[in-house]
């Protein structure tokens, strides 16, 4: 397998965690190098329609794999001439204020194409239709970057989307009357009727659930979730964590984790700095050591999670009410283990997508398996 040079020397911990799984790409180790696109587009496809039949001549799909970058260029040129730029066609570009939570902001466009057909291609790919008139939920939403882009692309369908952060809901709501924003605490119940939805997707939301958030959290949503919807979630599995061998994406810098105590709990910055082999920068030796304990925990239990030490570690729900990090981390975990972690509650894996938002996480679709009432 081609590492690129300044990753050589974590070989060894690519070499081990290929070994112990075969969710890496395709399970040929190789697909680690290639950027998935989506195949299909089923939501950009139909935002290009959408714009083209108001008189809009945006950037052609075809060729599929460029359409993110070169629709993202027009939208920021467009911007560029007119603050307002294709608002009065109904997509609303503007970015909440820098203190309101949004992720990859750096784009200038409150667009997440990719993402947003990623997702739905995985839930069309494993058997669940988006029909006029289903009620879908974005999980985690936060401003709403994806589900505003489904909303423009799916309007038939009626979208809500939840948060803990008061904040981002209050710049959702009002922003974007067209989806219907609520605020979900960090822990369940969610206000909303059994049965109530046909769908759930959660990008970016079980990337960070300790495993008890994580039961707590399936048991809630499959009440809310009519018998045979569906939730798509992402996670963090080995593919990911190859990515970060093998590019150091995405790469956060270790050696903050230093400073997290939780985070140091039971040993792990003890493990990291005293293994001998390890590069001698503290840098390097920090992040080597942080991924080799990562191999370590993912191929033997098949999962990993660290709880974040403070509120700031990562801004997202630093505005929730009684905010707390004990089951919000960094998770990581393979398709075995949540088949295992999945078997006492009614979902079941319908599809499993292996790294794609971000050309990171993997994508599971569940079905939710719960008796008719
Ligand atoms: C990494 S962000 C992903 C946001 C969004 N899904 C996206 O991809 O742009 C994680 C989101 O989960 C939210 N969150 C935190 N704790 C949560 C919980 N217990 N239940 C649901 N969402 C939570 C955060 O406020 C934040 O908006």
């Amino acid at each position: 397998m081609p590492v690129r040079a300044e990753f050589e020397k974590y070989r060894p911990l690519l070499n081990r965690l290929t070994a112990a799984s075969a969710d890496i790409g395709a399970g040929d180790g190789q697909r680690v190098w290639n950027i998935y696109v989506p195949a299909r587009r089923p939501v950009s496809q139909r935002i290009v329609d959408r714009l083209t039949n108001q008189g809009i001549a945006c950037p052609p799909l075809d060729p599929i794999d460029t359409f993110q970058a070169r629709f993202y260029n027009f939208c920021r040129a467009g911007l560029k001439a007119d603050p307002g730029f294709l608002a009065a066609a109904g997509l609303d570009l503007k970015l909440p204020p820098p203190n309101i939570h949004m992720i990859s902001r750096g784009s200038g466009v409150f667009l997440d194409i990719n993402n947003a057909d990623f997702l739905i291609e995985a839930c069309e790919d494993s058997g669940f239709a988006m029909t006029p008139g289903l009620d879908i939920l974005d999980f985690g939403g936060s401003t709403g970057r994806t589900v505003c882009n489904l909303a423009y692309g799916l309007p038939q369908i009626r979208w809500h989307c939840c948060d803990p952060s008061p904040v981002s809901i209050a710049w959702g709501r009002e922003s974007h009357p067209e989806v219907n924003f609520f605020i979900s605490n960090q822990n369940p119940p969610l206000e909303r009727d059994d049965d109530s939805l046909d769908g759930i997707l959660a990008k970016s939301v079980w990337t960070h659930f300790s495993p008890s958030a994580s039961r707590l959290w399936l048991a809630e949503l499959s009440r809310v979730v009519r018998p045979g919807g569906f939730l798509a979630l992402t996670a963090h599995g080995p593919h990911d964590v190859a990515r970060r061998i093998v590019y150091g994406n995405p790469s956060p810098d270790y050696s903050l984790l230093a400073k997290a105590p939780r985070m140091g709990k039971r040993g792990l910055l003890d493990r990291i700095f005293n293994r001998p082999e390890t590069p001698s920068d503290k840098r390097g030796k920090v992040e080597y050591g942080f991924l080799d304990m990562l191999v370590a925990e993912v191929s033997r239990a098949g999962h990993f999670f660290s709880p974040y030490s403070t509120l700031e570690w990562q801004g997202d729900i630093r505005d929730a009410e009684n905010a707390d990090t004990s089951h919000w981390g960094l998770t990581f975990f393979t398709q075995q283990w949540f088949k295992t972690h999945l078997e006492p509650t009614p979902w079941r894996i319908a599809g499993y997508h292996i790294g794609r938002t971000g050309h990171r996480q993997d994508i599971y679709v569940l079905r939710n398996g719960k008796l008719e009432r």
